[in-house]
């Protein structure tokens, strides 16, 4: 039995930060990776995302080209080039990962671990024990549950990332942040790009003003979507629906993307050690993160709380305070999150839809894009900020889309950390020009 002073199951942002933040702080650590350093985040989700995301924002520059006094381009799109970039990037981040992991206080295990017991877990043939143990990991697609069997191969968001090929024509389930990110991209390669949801309106973390705003933009440069259309079928031919007006409705398409959320992952081998857990909704716990085995935490997408790479770093490194008995600032109910779309989108807190909701008396005060010096200098006029603040002037939250909103939103999310009211904010120098501004026009608004 090999004894230490905490153990880690899972090399994802949760996982490797927890690891590197403990071992700083004196601890020894040991930690259980069965496949790539990095997660979800690193090797099939964020970062690939991004690195695409910004070979689709260069393309888009270039269709602009001619705005900028540059005429007839010429050339040629290597999505194999796209594909190499990526992986670079890819392979460049997961050896920071392994150096990180590499400091002596910190062993990686590169095999699946198991819950023998409640202070027992075994991998490879050997067992670990220690007075701490953080699980961490991760999530898993969800899939619809259709009454036909699927008739076709449907690609989840990590097989459409390793894709070799540029489809034609891509059918996508699910208008939430990854339905809404890839329908961005693809769009942006030439692919043609229908997205089917079920709801009124994408993105339901959004405010459905921004988000229908988002929405109509993207249309605008291509996107086709059918909103409150549920699928009944996936057939050789494309998806099946039922559009808004009962109607059933096929879209041909040449790949499928399956976006229907994400579920925690979870095993069986959980029940050896105790805790509370369920197959949707992912590890019971508190609000120390701890589940109901006091010295067992669950950190990250498996804890189905908010599934963010940034929201999983930070609970472990809280989970690491209260282990070395260190106290912290870290605020993990004010949680910013951005969608990479083109133009991006943004936002922390309330939106004016869950004020409404909640019965709470609020102010509603907006922006735009198109009012900013250095927004028209980018030729990026597209854009809109909602500052949802109380009465009082405290700010409740703020939604926002247009070039790097989700800027703007990490100021937002600073100020509400500490309790910043709408008068201070107004009353804070922004630099001139920036897109900085917009926000503070909001607050004086
Ligand atoms: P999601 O929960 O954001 O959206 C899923 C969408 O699928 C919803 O709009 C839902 O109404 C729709 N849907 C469900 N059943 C449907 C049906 N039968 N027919 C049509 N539409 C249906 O889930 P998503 O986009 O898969 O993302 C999973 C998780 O990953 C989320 O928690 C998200 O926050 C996270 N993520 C975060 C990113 C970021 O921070 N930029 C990037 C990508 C993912």
């Amino acid at each position: 039995m090999i004894q230490t002073d905490l153990l880690i199951i899972g090399a994802g942002p949760g996982g490797y930060r927890a690891a590197g933040y403990a071992a700083k702080q004196g601890l020894n650590v040991i930690i259980f990776e069965a496949d790539h350093v990095g997660g979800t985040c690193l090797n099939v989700g964020c970062i690939p995302t991004k690195s695409f995301a910004r070979n689709a924002e260069v393309m888009q520059a270039l269709r602009d080209a001619e705005t900028f006094g540059l005429n007839d381009l010429d050339y040629k799109f290597d999505f194999q080039k796209v594909i190499q970039r990526k992986d670079e990037v890819l392979s460049s981040l997961r050896s920071g990962i392994e150096t990180l992991l590499s400091h002596p206080n910190i062993t990686l295990v590169k095999a699946a671990a198991q819950f023998k017991d409640a202070h027992t877990v075994t991998a490879d043939g050997e067992e670990y024990s220690a007075p701490h143990i953080i699980v961490a990991t991760g999530s898993v697609p969800k899939s619809l549950r259709l009454a036909e069997p699927v008739g076709r191969c449907v690609l989840d968001s990590a097989d459409l990332l390793s894709i070799d090929h540029l489809p034609k024509s891509l059918c996508i389930i699910g208008a939430g942040v990854i339905g809404m990110e890839f329908a961005s991209i693809f769009n942006a390669f030439g692919t043609q790009v229908t997205v089917v949801e079920f709801l009124k309106e994408c993105l339901p973390v959004l405010d459905s003003d921004i988000a229908k705003r988002l929405r109509k933009s993207l249309e605008k440069q291509g996107v086709t979507f059918h909103m409150q259309s549920g699928v009944t079928a996936i057939t050789e031919a494309g998806v099946v629906f039922t559009d808004k007006k009962g109607k059933s409705v096929t879209v041909e398409a040449e790949e499928v993307l399956m976006a229907v959320g994400r579920a925690p992952r979870v095993f069986e081998h959980f029940s050896k050690a105790g805790f509370e857990y369920a197959e949707r909704a992912g590890i019971v716990v508190n609000e120390h993160l701890q589940t109901t085995v006091p010295h067992i935490y669950a950190i990250g997408d498996v804890n189905g709380r908010q599934m963010l790479a940034h929201a999983a770093e930070m609970q472990g490194i809280h989970v690491v305070n209260q282990i070395v008995g260190k106290a912290d600032d870290i605020c993990l109910d004010i949680m910013p999150a951005a969608i990479f779309t083109q133009p991006e989108a943004a936002c922390v807190g309330l939106s004016e839809d869950r004020c409404k909701e909640q019965g709470r008396e609020y102010v509603c005060k907006k922006s735009f894009w198109r009012a900013n010096g250095k927004a028209l200098a980018m030729n990026e006029v597209e854009g809109m900020l909602k500052l949802i603040v109380s009465p009082q002037g405290d700010i409740l939250g703020c939604h926002a889309y247009g070039v790097h909103a989700a800027d703007l939103i990490q100021e937002v999310s600073a100020l509400m950390c500490r309790n910043t009211t709408v008068e201070q904010l107004a009353d804070m120098i922004h630099i001139h020009p920036t897109l900085s501004e917009i926000l503070q026009a909001a607050a004086e608004g």
